[in-house]
């Protein structure tokens, strides 16, 4: 678990001043969310603590450390995009494993990995399961499962609920917010 610092966060595409000197903490276990309009800079600063996006000026620590300058996979952040969606052609099994394999884990752990994941998100029983065959409250969990099962430090979801439908965003909602407390975890 750690905390996350941002330190007069700015970033320019050409013309566009898309983050505009942004300083903040975010405590230990917190759950922190960023607000306003459309376009105002909160894509771009989640992919700055992320490590995809360089900023102009500023610093990006991480559990105290200086991570401005390394790459996301050297930040032990798991990050949900935006509209994200998850890989139609696979099961909900190599979904949820797809990262593990990458990484060569031994297929015994990843099983059992996995298995955790799926009962973290309440998705016991669907690993056979295929994207058409899920409702998009089920994909959102998907795809919270695939990050969480690399134990991130960091959580960063990117409009989580935007995809779902108002009841659903609800429900999801208090879901989130539920499992991110059970976990701990700092999410933004
Ligand atoms: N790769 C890019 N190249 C050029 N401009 C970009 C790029 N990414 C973002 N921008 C611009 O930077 C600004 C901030 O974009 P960003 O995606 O961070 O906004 P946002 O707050 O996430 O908006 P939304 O609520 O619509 O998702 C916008 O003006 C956008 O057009
Ligand atoms: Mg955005």
């Amino acid at each position: 678990m750690s905390d996350v610092e941002l330190t007069g966060l700015t970033k320019r595409f050409g013309e566009t001043l898309a983050v505009d000197d942004v300083s903040l903490r975010v405590e230990e276990g917190e759950f922190f969310s960023l607000l306003g309009p459309s376009g105002c800079g909160k894509t771009t600063t989640l992919r700055m603590i992320a490590g995809f996006v360089r900023p102009n000026e500023g610093q990006v620590f991480i559990g105290g450390e200086d991570m401005t300058l390394l790459p996301p996979e050297k930040r032990g952040i798991g990050i949900v995009f935006q509209n994200y969606a998850i890989f139609p052609h696979m099961t909900v099994f190599d979904n949820i494993a797809f990262g593990l394999k990458m990484r060569k884990v031994p297929k015994r752990e990843i099983r059992g990995r996995v298995g955790k994941a799926l009962e973290q998100v309440n998705l016991d029983g669907y690993e056979r399961r295929y994207q058409r065959e899920l409702s998009g409250g089920e994909q959102q969990r998907v795809a919270l499962a695939r990050v969480l099962i690399t134990e991130p430090k960091i959580l960063l979801l990117d409009e989580p609920l935007s995809a779902l439908d108002k009841k659903l965003r609800e429900e999801m909602k208090y879901w989130i917010k539920g499992l991110q407390h059970s976990l701990a975890i700092t999410t933004v």
